[in-house]
């Protein structure tokens, strides 16, 4: 699986397949320190044998089904305390690529892409590399359940177990590539608000009243997240509470 991309400036004209790996990520970090790879470089495989994921899980990926990459930016333009706005502009693109084809996709913060019903279909986990002066590269790895047949599994699907179709993973690459390339620099050109806002029409329960468990079980209602990322959930007693990663879990 080897093409080049096209529609894009930079993005992804620097591609490394691997027909096997540890994780995208750390072979990214590799050739970042390497200086074998720069800004705009991608790093794919076809079989992840031990991906990494968000808080220190795993991510399993059936070989040669799936998407498997990592991006390097170099957002120096960024304050390490506007790490999120990556989170934002990276979830926004792919679930927007995902919702052209599949109905009922949202972001489930922080950026999981989420089937209303069926799960999550993909995962984002982005490792900045931050100096004094800010974030000096980012390593922005995806994993999206493409052609893996995931029926059986009650909190996870794939584009096939929702359409019943093989899809072809080198397309959804492409237009997934130039969709971020858009919003990054968009981001550059400080459009964070705009960003911002369609980040949260996409957020997963914003406005509903829902169950969730922060140590003890409570209903809230996502009002939606703070400068740093943090996710904003109103009680019933009308207070508002602000949450970290791990801090908060979703009761379904
Ligand atoms: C999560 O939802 O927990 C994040 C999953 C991120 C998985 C991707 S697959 C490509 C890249 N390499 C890794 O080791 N992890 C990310």
């Amino acid at each position: 699986m080897y093409k080049i991309l096209a529609n894009t400036l930079f993005l992804g004209k620097d591609i490394h397949f691997l027909t096997e790996c540890h994780s995208t990520n750390d072979v990214a970090l590799e050739k970042i320190r390497s200086k074998e790879i720069t800004e705009g470089s991608i790093v794919i495989t076809d079989s992840q044998i031990r991906g990494r994921g968000q808080r220190g899980n795993r991510w399993w990926s059936e070989p040669r089904k799936n998407l498997t990459f990592s991006l390097v930016l170099q957002p120096y333009f960024l304050d390490t305390s506007e790490q999120f706005e990556l989170n934002i502009i990276i979830s926004l693109a792919v679930s927007e690529v995902l919702s052209d084809y599949l109905h009922g996709i949202k972001i489930k913060w922080p950026n999981d892409l989420f089937h209303e019903e069926k799960g999550k279909l993909g995962g984002i986990l982005i490792e900045n590399l931050v100096n004094q002066r800010g974030i000096e590269f980012s390593i922005i790895g995806i994993g999206l359940n493409i052609n893996q047949d995931m029926r059986e599994l009650p909190k996870a699907s794939s584009f096939f177990s929702l359409t019943g179709m093989e899809w072809d993973r080198w397309e959804i690459l492409k237009l997934i590539i130039s969709k971020i390339e858009k919003y990054y620099i968009k981001l550059k050109n400080g459009d964070k608000s705009e960003l911002r806002k369609f980040y949260l029409e996409r957020l997963y329960k914003l406005e509903q009243w829902s169950s969730y468990d922060d140590g003890e079980v409570f209903i809230g209602k996502i009002k939606g997240i703070n400068k740093e990322g943090k996710l904003i959930i109103e009680k019933t007693e009308g207070s508002l509470n602000y949450y970290g990663h791990k801090e908060v879990k979703y009761l379904f």
